[in-house]
């Protein structure tokens, strides 16, 4: 799925945190629970280690209340094999939950904490994640711009927390170029891409998909259907005559069933449903690097045919 989005900003976002990586301990990546690969930031996990200096990360995993709890405990034990990497899963509308983060960041930087000086942690997170509710949860006030619409929080800014932490925030970014066209999907039905530089009954067709392979019960029990179809557009549209999305003479308004359905699952009304997981993401990887091989190995085709033929 092509997405017409990156905006400018998010450019210029990235020079900074290349900037500030330096001053920092460690990194705090908030993900979505229910993607919580595609919404891991490829960008991010390069500055990790950039300029040969390591740091740890936090992968807050925000949204568990809508995710599957089962993966959700099987993507944590992923992270945490993961070197200098710790999962913790929050709902971020709880503040009691997004308090543990300052805990466990002291925890990750003894140097610091030793010496009795504040930890420094640059926060990182792509639009939609849950970035603003869980700073707003940290200091107790509305400090940065909540909002549904992706790419809000717009500047950078350093947040002094009573527990010992300097939070670093950064905008939230999305990455220029998405291999892996799974990734894509998934984003566009989280919330992850701005519902206008997507194309709702693709995305709806998608999740379908992966619904009735995944979680036909959930999708049977909310549309109240007696069976689920071989082919994905029978089944939307069983869906719509039930929500009674119909044009005038009785077809079905794919659009409005589409909007419908992924509103359904943003909300957690079809179910907790995660949309991959650790496996899943390793296969797909293979497809991503065969991809990424064939694409250089036309380009260094076309190449060498420019320079016989200079
Ligand atoms: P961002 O800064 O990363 O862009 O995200 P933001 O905090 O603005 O959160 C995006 C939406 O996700 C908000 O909903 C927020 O309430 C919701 N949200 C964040 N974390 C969680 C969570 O752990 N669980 C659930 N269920 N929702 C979460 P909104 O409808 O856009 O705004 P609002 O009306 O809720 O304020």
């Amino acid at each position: 799925m092509a997405i017409q989005w990156y905006p400018g900003h998010m450019h210029k976002a990235q020079k900074e945190m290349k900037e500030i990586i330096h001053k920092v301990d460690l990194i705090i990546e908030v993900i979505d629970a229910r993607i919580p690969y595609s919404s891991s930031n490829p960008v991010i996990a390069g500055f990790s280690d950039y300029r040969g200096l390591s740091r740890p990360m936090i992968k807050v995993m925000t949204k568990v209340d809508l995710a599957d709890p089962l993966l959700t405990q099987q993507w944590c034990q992923h992270f945490d094999r993961q070197n200098d990497m710790k999962a913790l899963p929050v709902n971020a509308l709880h503040a009691g939950e997004v308090k543990n983060i300052t805990q466990l960041a002291r925890s990750l930087a003894p140097a610091r904490t030793s010496k009795g000086e504040h930890v420094r942690a640059m926060v990182m997170g792509i639009p939609n994640v849950g970035k603003s509710t869980i700073i707003n949860g940290l200091t107790g006030r509305k400090i940065a711009k909540v909002g549904n619409e992706p790419a809000v929080t717009k500047h950078q800014q350093r947040i002094v927390l009573p527990e010992g932490v300097i939070l670093f925030d950064t905008p939230g970014i999305l990455w220029p170029k998405i291999e892996n066209d799974h990734s894509s999907y998934r984003l566009a039905v989280s919330g992850a891409i701005k519902d206008t530089a997507m194309d709702h009954d693709e995305v709806a067709f998608y999740l379908i998909d992966y619904l009735v392979e995944h979680y036909p019960e959930e999708l049977k029990k909310k549309y109240q259907l007696d069976k689920l179809y071989p082919e994905t557009i029978d089944t939307i549209e069983a869906i719509g005559r039930f929500r009674k999305c119909l044009r005038s003479r009785g077809s079905i308004d794919l659009d409005k069933v589409s909007k419908i359905i992924i509103h359904d699952y943003r909300t957690a009304s079809l179910g907790r449903i995660t949309l991959e997981t650790p496996s899943m993401i390793e296969k797909e990887l293979l497809v991503v690097d065969e991809k990424i091989r064939l694409r250089e190995e036309k380009k260094a085709a076309r190449k060498s045919r420019f320079n016989k033929n200079k």
